[in-house]
């Protein structure tokens, strides 16, 4: 599938998705479509042609000095670590396609449904109680700044992710679905520490041109102060295994988030000073 196939295609799974596995998880998907990935790889190798490319900064670049966009960002040597890579219960947990969660059902012990737009229903109206506060705190800037923000899909169990992420290799296979769906057990959305956002009128949903809606901008520009970030960003996927989804917000902290958009790091695992993950192992 790809961006040329215009908006009918991706119709088309979105209605295959919510046909066949329920709103809920047409909520949880993330259906915008990059470019195939060569057949021969799981992993992307190309730069996705996406809209936004035009107009949006390759980075998290947001409130930053030119002098801080550094061209090559280095691990961490700000912040201690205060918290572990490793348990999918700390706000710095790093899951990719070289770090499963473990155990691979994990579920957080603390769910809630956060007091803002919510256009999820079932458990992907719920996250975690840290990420559910400063949700509820961003989403209120947001508001207040005119930006409509709806909370599209936030928890996903190990079961749902099963779901999804088979719903996308029938649609689009296997290599294809690896860059824009984790693997059961691969998901931050099982965490309880991201979620997808839309802008409540279903604009460009789960679509690269989201990247251009209010909801995206605002958040790109201002998501760090609330310990938020946009965890695959535009043409990082060698990094990250993901095309740029400028709808799925991380939380990490606000000490965190904003050493990365101040020092112009864009993934966490540069951040973190962690190996690269463009593909299962
Ligand atoms: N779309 C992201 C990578 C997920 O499935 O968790
Ligand atoms: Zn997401």
């Amino acid at each position: 599938m790809c961006y040329e196939c215009g908006s009918a295609t991706r119709r088309s799974f979105a209605r295959f998705l919510a046909a066949g596995a329920g709103l809920t998880v047409l909520a949880a998907c993330t259906p915008a479509a990059p470019p195939a990935a060569p057949a021969s790889s799981a992993a992307p190798s190309a730069a996705p042609p996406s809209p936004a490319a035009t107009t949006t900064p390759d980075v998290a670049t947001v409130g930053q000095s030119p002098e801080a966009q550094s061209p090559t960002p280095s691990p961490s040597t700000t912040l201690a670590r205060q918290f572990s890579l490793d348990d999918p219960a700390s706000q710095w947990v790093i899951v990719n396609k070289h770090r499963p969660l473990a155990p691979a059902d994990y579920a957080p012990a603390d769910l809630v449904r956060p007091a803002v737009a919510i256009s999820a229903s079932g458990e992907a109206a719920l996250l975690n109680s840290t990420t559910a506060a400063a949700a509820e705190a961003m989403f209120a800037a947001a508001a207040r700044d005119g930006v409509a923000m709806v909370l599209a899909s936030g928890y996903r169990s190990y079961s749902t992710q099963v779901t999804t992420y088979n719903g996308y290799v029938a649609a689009r296979g296997q290599a294809d679905a690896d860059t824009a769906s984790a693997r059961p057990g691969h998901s931050e959305h099982q965490t309880g520490w991201a979620f997808d956002i839309g802008d409540g009128g279903g604009a460009c949903s789960f679509e690269p041109c989201f990247a251009d809606q209010p909801a995206a901008t605002w958040a790109k520009a201002n998501a760090y102060r609330y310990g938020f970030v946009v965890r695959y960003p535009w043409m990082l996927h060698p990094i990250t295994g993901y095309y740029y989804e400028p709808w799925h917000l991380r939380f990490v902290g606000v000490e965190a988030a904003t050493d990365m958009a101040k020092r112009g790091i864009g993934t966490l695992e540069e951040y973190f000073g962690l190996e690269a993950a463009p593909a299962y192992p």
